[in-house]
């Protein structure tokens, strides 16, 4: 997904110079996918321009013969994640209209439109990207309007879309002008020098004091000052500190980020516990909730709504609404949701898990029913576009999350699934204090247990030798471990390009089983808990009567003799023998699963960071 970098310092008072900034930030924008990158600086009145397809080391050593470029302390920096035309140099950011430069994020969808108008006025284009046009148009604007500012405007109130967008103009050296809607941009505050991205990683390195602007808002930016404005008022935004660091988001001695990710989970479970298990884990709190207390006393439904592996933690999420809260929850995918013209009533709790909080499929979904009833957000990013379109929101603390496939968020966002299905069963009394107390008890051995699990490797290792020459693979788990099932298939196909389905391990008679042949391996995923487990091993007989390989993960260890009669190969994840066993049991038996993708993946020399084709945060429909 395209990143953005921008910063304007000031050459009389030596701010450092701009392309080693745009440089680090752009590194930083790297985990979220990008197929090609450039920079536009200001130099003796001119724009100067440098983009280069593929990975940055291309940019770098472009760059590196641009001696012109290097003193200029006005700059703006992209990766672009190909939308509109191919991943070509002169579909790359900046695009340029004479003395201008811009790049963007996101979709001016009213592009077309623009573009013949620019045509007949003589604007002759190089590129086929939407944001070429909004360079021009910027450029028109410059050349009828007394001001920057005005200009600024006209283009916001022009385009169309979901957008993030910085430029800047040779005629203003210390200045850049930015805008965004529907897109996030954050702008750093520093000292004698300011910076703008489109995530606040990419700017951290140089300031911790950040503005997230709010949608329509559009701003100037110099050395010494920010404006920022929205409809033609000029607005005053909080300046937020950013308390995490840059190193939480390194590898931290580990091969990938990947791998660093999932060992960074019982880490994340207890950082998502902290301050809101308490007082021996007799009670718990969700002061987050507390402004929706009241509604959710008498809530009768909820919706859920996510994309990827933020629905399959929200499918588990259902499984606790609905067995602890008792309170029915429908669970839709994000992009199916919003066009759905759904049904909602006002007593209903509207539920969106994001770990980005920048979907933008699931940021639609909260524009349709924003105002019909209240919109709980749960999301990864502080300050992100969900958590501020929401009326509440829970934040995992699962830290920053760079690998395109999502390990650790997914623990969290199950983990809080599990919390808020308590709170909401708490505040309607359907459960006992009890009850409650025991559950918590159990949720504090979580942390533990996935380090259990995560001290020894050897066994999924060598599985993922054994395996790693099978390309077909289907994922299958009856109840909880459906979802499960389907995040263990994603999880194998992001990273390794195998195909691999998930089922619901009933539904295999229904048609997927055609498939099953010795060269087929049925990944089968079986909690303990009947009639789950006896219905499991059935499906599975099918399959071991056509030959198909079966792994089977499980935590029902006082069962081994019947797992072994189907398994060729049987993985235990340890269990809580308590109230909380059928609710940890799917986010433990999510591990090997994500384990297993790894090593395979390791194994064929995968790009297992970045898989292609991915972006780690789909901010464009
Ligand atoms: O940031 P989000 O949680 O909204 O992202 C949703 C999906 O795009 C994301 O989970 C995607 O499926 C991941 N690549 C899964 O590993």
């Amino acid at each position: 997904m395209c990143g953005i970098v921008g910063y304007v310092g000031n050459r009389s008072t030596n701010s450092q110079p701009a392309l080693d900034i745009l440089l680090h930030g752009l590194e930083r924008l790297e985990y979220r996918g990008y197929d090609s990158a450039g920079i536009a600086v200001v130099e003796s009145s001119e724009v100067r321009l440098a983009r280069a397809v593929g990975r940055l080391s291309e940019l770098s050593s472009v760059l590196s013969s641009r001696k012109d470029m290097a003193a200029s302390t006005l700059g703006i920096g992209h990766t672009r994640w190909a939308t509109h035309g191919a991943p070509t140099e002169p579909n790359a950011h900046p695009h340029c209209s004479e003395h201008v430069a811009l790049v963007q994020n996101g979709i001016f969808e009213n592009y077309l439109t623009i573009r013949e108008q620019l045509e007949s006025a003589g604007y002759v284009f190089d590129s086929e990207t939407d944001t070429e046009v909004a360079a021009h148009l910027l450029h028109s604007f410059m050349q009828k309007q007394d001001d920057e500012l005005t200009a600024l405007r006209s283009l916001v109130e022009t385009v169309e879309g979901s957008f993030a967008f910085v430029a800047l103009s040779a005629e203003q050296p210390e200045t850049l002008l930015l805008a965004r809607r529907a897109s996030p941009m954050v702008i750093g505050v520093g000292e004698g020098a300011n910076y703008v991205a489109s995530d606040v990683t990419a700017i951290l390195k140089f300031t911790r004091k950040v503005i997230y602007l709010e949608n329509d808002d559009y701003a100037i930016i110099t050395p010494s000052e920010i404006q920022i404005y929205n409809s033609g008022e000029l607005q005053s935004r909080e300046v937020v500190e950013i308390d995490w660091d840059v190193s939480q988001a390194e590898r931290a001695g580990y091969d990938h980020f990947l791998i660093k990710e999932i060992y960074d989970q019982p880490k994340a479970v207890n950082d998502t516990l902290s301050g809101r298990l308490v007082a021996e884990h007799r009670n718990f709190q969700l002061p987050e909730l507390s402004g929706l207390a009241d509604h959710i006393k008498k809530l009768q439904r909820t919706k859920l709504v996510a994309c990827g592996t933020a629905w399959h933690a929200g499918l588990i999420g259902r499984h606790y609404f609905e067995q602890i809260a008792r309170v029915p929850m429908d669970v839709e995918v994000a992009s199916e949701f919003r066009y759905q013209n759904p049904i909602i009533d006002p007593k209903d709790l509207m539920i969106c898990v994001s770990q980005s909080g920048e979907t933008a499929d699931t940021l639609a979904a909260v524009g349709q029913v924003s105002g019909a009833c209240p919109i709980l957000g749960v999301t990864n990013v502080l300050g992100s576009s969900l958590s501020r379109e929401v009326d509440a929101f829970l934040l995992t603390q699962a830290g920053p999350e760079i690998s395109v496939a999502s390990t650790k968020a997914f623990t969290t966002q199950a983990l809080l699934m599990y919390l808020l299905s308590l709170k909401v069963a708490d505040l309607k009394t359907t459960i006992s204090e009890q009850d409650l107390a025991q559950h918590l008890q159990s949720i504090t051995q979580l942390s533990p247990l996935i380090d259990q699990i995560l001290q020894d490797t050897t066994e999924i290792k060598s599985l993922a030798k054994k395996y790693h020459e099978y390309d077909n693979y289907f994922f299958i788990g009856r109840g909880v471990a459906y979802p499960v099932a389907l995040e263990g298939a994603l999880k194998l196909k992001e990273i390794t390009y195998y195909s691999a389905q998930g089922y619901p391990a009933g539904e295999l008679k229904h048609g997927p089983i055609a498939l099953i042949d010795e060269s087929v391996v049925t990944v089968a995923v079986i909690q303990a808990e009947e009639p789950f487990f006896s219905k499991s091993l059935s499906n599975l007989n099918e399959v071991k009567a056509r030959k198909g390989k079966v792994i089977i993960i499980s935590d029902a260890t006082n069962r081994e003799t019947e797992l072994r009669s189907v398994a060729d190969d049987l993985v235990f994840v340890p269990n809580v023998d308590s109230i909380g066993r059928d609710y940890l049991a799917p986010i433990l038996m999510t591990i090997p699963l994500q384990l297993f993708a790894y090593f395979v993946a390791k194994e064929l020399g995968r790009d297992i960071d970045f898989p292609r084709n991915l972006a780690k945060s789909v901010t464009v429909e």
